[in-house]
């Protein structure tokens, strides 16, 4: 079965006195839980801080972002190896703050999902729909085009390491959550594309949910057959919602 995945995406949020602190109460309620993989992606700053505390638990270390180049004159970005050397078990990939402030595409998506494998961390990577897309009955379309552009490069026999989020732009930092049925519908339809693509692994890979995800709406999402976990923002940036989801997010899913 999937073991559920619940991702903190703290976003530009938090000094680093403040990311230890969370991760020292976090790494204390959590202890050795095996039962769910935690996941914590703070900013770049506080990756060196946060590692070590984390290490002392079952969660795991992410980045938000990676360029695809193992190193060079890319001023400002971050290289799967240095995140390797930090410590990153995950990295978030084509979120859709990054496609459409910053103007990723999925060829570029791609090419970083496939270089953090290369380093033995697992990409999460994000696709999800505008309002526009929604409300012209393109969710599918969108999802579809963007998951296969997204997983490109990513080869079969290591498709089991990755996770996608399924987050529809609408529902993202506006507190109107997609219902369990809409996300389902979207997450079903995600399973059919990575099992056509990747054959019986397309069953094993975890599918996360996000966009305002809390802790009393995680339990109701999580009870979707497709629905292996959540990424989680606003929600996320306090120790106790997110301690609450990755408990309630665990105990409905289906590990
Ligand atoms: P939110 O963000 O939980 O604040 O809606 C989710 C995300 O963008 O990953």
């Amino acid at each position: 079965m999937r073991k559920p995945i619940l991702a903190a995406n703290w976003k530009m949020h938090k000094t680093v006195a403040e990311a230890v602190r969370f991760a020292e109460e976090f790494a204390k309620a959590l202890g050795d839980e095996q039962s769910v993989d935690a996941v914590i992606a703070p900013p770049f700053h506080a990756l060196a801080a946060v590692g070590p505390v984390l290490a002392g638990c079952s969660a795991e270390l992410s980045a938000q972002n990676v360029h695809p180049e193992e190193k060079g004159a890319f001023t400002g970005e971050i290289s799967p190896g240095m995140l390797a050397d930090l410590g990153c078990g995950y990295t978030i990939v084509g979120h859709s703050e990054r496609r459409a402030l910053f103007g990723e595409d999925d060829a570029f998506i791609a090419r970083k999902a496939a270089a953090l494998l290369a380093h033995q961390i697992r990409p999460i990577v994000c696709v999800g729909e505008s309002l526009e897309d929604r409300e012209a009955n393109r969710t599918l379309d969108v999802v579809g085009g963007q998951l296969q552009g997204s997983l490109a490069e990513i080869p079969s026999d290591r498709a089991a390491e990755i996770v996608v989020a399924y987050e529809p732009v609408w529902a993202i930092g506006t507190g109107r959550t997609a219902t369990p049925e809409i996300a389902q519908e979207v997450h079903g339809f995600i399973r059919e594309r990575l099992s056509a693509r990747f054959g019986p692994t397309g069953a094993e890979i975890r599918i996360q949910y996000g966009g305002s995800v809390k802790p009393d709406n995680i339990r109701e999402l999580m009870a979707q057959a497709d629905i292996d976990g959540a990424l989680v923002g606003g929600a996320s940036l306090d120790a106790t919602s997110f301690l609450q989801i990755v408990t309630f997010g665990r105990s409905e899913g289906s590990a």
